[in-house]
């Protein structure tokens, strides 16, 4: 497969590592809506399931591959020939068919999950490869529990892996127990270590467990990595997966320090994006959740309501738009300053002299003691007053 450097390759498993998460189960024609979006959205590559693990899975396959056009549609194994079968024959109607294939590569794998041996891992590994390649051209591989491996072995086994054919290798930090500077070496070690490394792209894939899923991906991709592996609002396995919106949003703000990567996300579909997922997968998203939460654009202490309501960039480094929100909000509270109660009134129409809106800031602070968030209803009877 022929890869753009300079292309971040945005893979998205929420359809796979996040609907595995237990209550976020969707039915067929609901994983078709958000493939849809999904694809609307730019993403290059989903995960649409485990075709083997169920036949509703299987079917979610079969149909999201039939209802997508542009974008690979990739299908989840275990290193065996049945998995692969049934995952070549789940994606039988993709334009782009790409088989995800992989097996235990840390020692606590290979030993307690597979009661077998590095040698035996590397010979499973390869002729899983091999098997899935006579199936589809792009076939990509994970080494389980990458981000706990040991380098020199998880080395070997990504070049005997791109040697079978993989077009992909996926180094995952399962566990999500790696810290930032250690994944990103990680990646570096692979790059300079395996001769055939150019002929494949490295995958990031991070899960949450200590919350460095977005810095490790970060990392990842600073270090050489060209596809990142995410989901909507973070949701996956146990503390989740790496945000899709976070990474695609520090690569957006940050692009100089990134050189010329480019990737195709629109990111003024995340509000949109995010709140359906989490309707539909009934996941709520944390109030105060980077880019998506609900209070990621709301301005609520008096200081930064004042100096946000003077040159807007002062406490803004995204524009609410550049996510599809309207506006950031100015949230009237008990901490809230004069600047930001005049700023509400006038939005209703009211422009009050220096004295009437000193006397009304002081019966809003009384009533904004007494109840949480002053609304426009509360605005309005204290001005009428
Ligand atoms: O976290 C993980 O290792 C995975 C693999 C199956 C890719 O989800
Ligand atoms: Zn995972």
């Amino acid at each position: 497969m022929l890869h753009d450097p300079n292309h971040i390759y945005i893979f998205d498993t929420t359809l796979r590592d996040g609907e595995q998460v237990p209550g976020c189960q969707l039915t067929t024609p609901e994983k078709i809506d958000i493939a849809k979006d999904l694809e609307r959205l730019g993403v290059d590559i989903i995960e649409a399931g485990f075709p083997v693990s169920s036949p509703g899975d299987f079917q979610s396959v079969v149909e999201l591959s039939k209802a997508v056009d542009d974008v690979i549609i990739c299908a989840l194994t275990r290193a065996n020939k049945n998995d692969i079968d049934v995952a070549a024959d789940a994606l039988q109607y993709a334009k782009r068919p790409r088989i995800h294939t992989g097996i235990g590569a840390s020692d606590m794998h290979i030993k307690y999950k597979f009661n077998s041996t590095r040698e035996e891992i590397l010979e499973r590994a390869v002729a899983a490869v091999r098997h899935a390649k006579s199936h589809v051209e792009d076939v990509e591989f994970y080494a389980e529990d990458a981000g706990r491996a040991d380098l020199a072995f998880l080395a070997q086994m990504v070049e005997a892996v791109i040697a079978a054919g993989a077009t992909v290798v996926n180094i995952p930090d399962t566990n999500g127990y790696c810290l930032p500077d250690q994944y990103g070496s990680k990646i570096k070690y692979l790059k300079e270590h395996v001769k055939n490394i150019d002929q494949a792209i490295i995958s990031a894939h991070c899960h949450n467990d200590l919350g460095l899923a977005t810095a490790n991906s970060i990392a990842a991709v600073q270090n050489g990595a060209r596809q990142v592996e995410c989901t909507i609002n973070g949701i996956g396995e146990r503390a989740g997966n790496t945000s899709l919106e976070e990474v695609s949003m520090i690569l957006k703000v940050h692009h100089q320090a990134f050189g010329n990567l480019t990737s195709n996300i629109d990111s003024t579909m995340f509000t949109y994006i995010s709140r359906k997922v989490s309707e539909m997968m009934n996941m709520p998203v944390q109030p105060n959740k980077a880019i998506v939460g609900r209070n990621a654009f709301a301005h609520s202490s008096g200081i930064h309501q004042d100096g946000f309501l003077k040159h807007r960039e002062n406490y803004e480094i995204i524009r609410p738009e550049d996510v599809g929100l309207e506006e950031a909000d100015i949230i009237l509270t008990a901490r809230s300053g004069r600047h930001a109660l005049k700023h509400h009134l006038e939005r209703l129409g009211y422009h009050l002299d220096k004295d009437t809106l000193a006397d009304t800031y002081q019966r809003f602070l009384v009533l904004a003691d007494a109840k949480k968030n002053i609304d426009d209803e509360d605005l309005l009877s204290l001005v009428q007053q």
